[in-house]
């Protein structure tokens, strides 16, 4: 099911988004890779990812480094953290100006 969580506005080129909703913080990154959505817990210290470092295709957590890939949440950089579990994605979409995100 589809949730509106921003306008399209609101998240800019190489910018990101948090978003306070009942399934928990979502994070909102725009790239020229696309729209993507995950949560807002990095998979090490379930800290949030405001301020990370955004590339096309990742963000770096602000706190100890670790890249997660947007995509698919998978961490890509090996400090030890290889084995822990992706962040959580979920799938985007825009229409007439807002941001909608999938839950189910
Ligand atoms: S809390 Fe994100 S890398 Fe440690």
């Amino acid at each position: 099911m589809w949730h509106k969580l921003a306008g399209s506005a609101d998240v800019v080129m190489n910018g990101m988004k948090i978003v306070a909703t009942a399934q928990g913080r979502i994070l909102l990154i725009r790239t020229a890779k696309g729209l993507f959505a995950l949560e807002d817990k990095c998979p090490h210290q379930e800290q949030t990812m405001d301020g990370g470092l955004i590339t096309d295709s990742a963000v770096e957590c602000p706190w100890h480094s670790v890249k997660m890939e947007l995509a698919s949440g998978k961490i890509l950089n090996d400090m030890g953290f290889l084995g822990m579990p992706p962040m959580k994605t979920f799938p985007t979409k825009e229409e007439d100006g807002e941001i909608f995100v999938d839950f189910s």
